[in-house]
């Protein structure tokens, strides 16, 4: 181990995720639903800047209002640090000053990001040179969309989501991002989809205990082709999050109107993710959906997952 300079200051990026593939799989006794997901990173990214402290703390800044982001211990990117500090016993702290992008709450896995670039942020800044694969390891045990905020690009996500293996990707993805000014809770929205199924019990098939991803949406990936893509986005988050803010629904309709391929809840939501043919139709989608007053931006994919920016 090398003992870190005083004045170092290691950054580290990791993106957001869009799923563009959800299926969720029955609730399992501890509370969690296998998944099968295709994940792809854009570049909406966090920027984590580590330096040496006595103790563990971080501060938040950026073009989104993160003053409502808890600071203390119960912080993804905290809990990260001091993960990494206990795996490796090392007994100092960092401060961590953290650059937000990805919406709060928002179905991105931006907390996901923090906790990622936060991992590799200390490891290089403390020395403690774990290997990728134990740096993975700490990854799935801090949330389940964490490990693909460290691989990054586009994979499919199995188990919690946590469990990896890569997809092949052509080309660059579209997307134009519409943010709510309210967060989602990822529990909440998966307990709504299990009531939802409990309701429906009759009308409804049970849901796989083993979900799968469908084969058109990796051929889509491959070809790169975003209308073949379009056609097969899937999210089994959208309706529960639809039920909890019908709102959304207006959302993903105004941006199917007026140009987008297609549009759907990312993740738990509430972030729409619309797909656009291409960047003129991402940038004429942006317009459109900003004259309505909706909060937007634009993002491409995939992207690099977690990594060192020299600066
Ligand atoms: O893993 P993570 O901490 O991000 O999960 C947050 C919550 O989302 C879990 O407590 C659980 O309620 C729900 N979840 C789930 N099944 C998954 C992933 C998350 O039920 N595969």
């Amino acid at each position: 181990m090398t003992s870190p300079a005083a004045s170092k200051v290691v950054h580290a990026r990791a993106p957001g995720k869009i799923n563009v593939f959800l299926k969720v799989g029955a609730r399992l006794d501890d509370g969690y639903h296998d998944v099968a997901t295709a994940y792809q990173a854009v570049s909406l990214a966090e920027n984590v800047r580590a330096s040496a402290a006595d103790d563990f703390s971080v501060h938040f800044s950026g073009p989104i209002d993160t003053s409502d982001l808890v600071t203390d211990g119960s912080n993804l990117a905290i809990k990260a640090a001091t993960l990494l500090a206990r795996k490796t016993g090392y007994r100092g702290g960092v401060h961590l000053e953290i650059e937000k992008n990805v919406p709060i709450a928002g179905g991105m896995g931006g907390g996901s990001a923090d906790a990622a670039a936060t991992l590799l942020a200390c490891d290089t800044l403390w020395g403690t040179e774990l290997s990728r694969e134990d740096l993975l390891e700490l990854a799935t045990q801090l949330g389940s969309d964490v490990p693909f905020a460290f691989t990054g690009g586009t994979a499919i996500g199995t188990g919690r989501g946590d469990q990896l293996s890569p997809a092949l990707a052509k080309g660059q993805f579209q997307w134009v991002l519409a943010l709510a000014d309210f967060g989602m809770s990822t529990p909440e929205v998966y307990s709504e989809l299990d009531r939802h199924r409990e309701r429906h019990r009759q009308d409804i098939f049970p849901a796989q205990l083993q979900p799968q991803v469908d084969t058109n949406v990796l051929q889509a990936l491959r070809a790169g082709d975003p209308h073949m893509l379009a056609e097969v986005l899937h999210n089994d988050l959208q309706a529960p999050a639809l039920h909890l803010e019908p709102e959304l629904a207006e959302v993903i309709e105004l941006g199917e109107e007026h140009g987008a391929l297609a549009g759907m809840v990312s993740g738990s939501g509430p972030t729409v993710a619309f797909l656009a043919a291409d960047l003129d139709s991402a940038l004429e989608l942006q317009i459109v959906l900003s004259a309505a007053r909706l909060r937007v931006v634009r993002a491409q994919g995939p992207v690099h997952g977690a990594r060192i920016i020299g600066d």
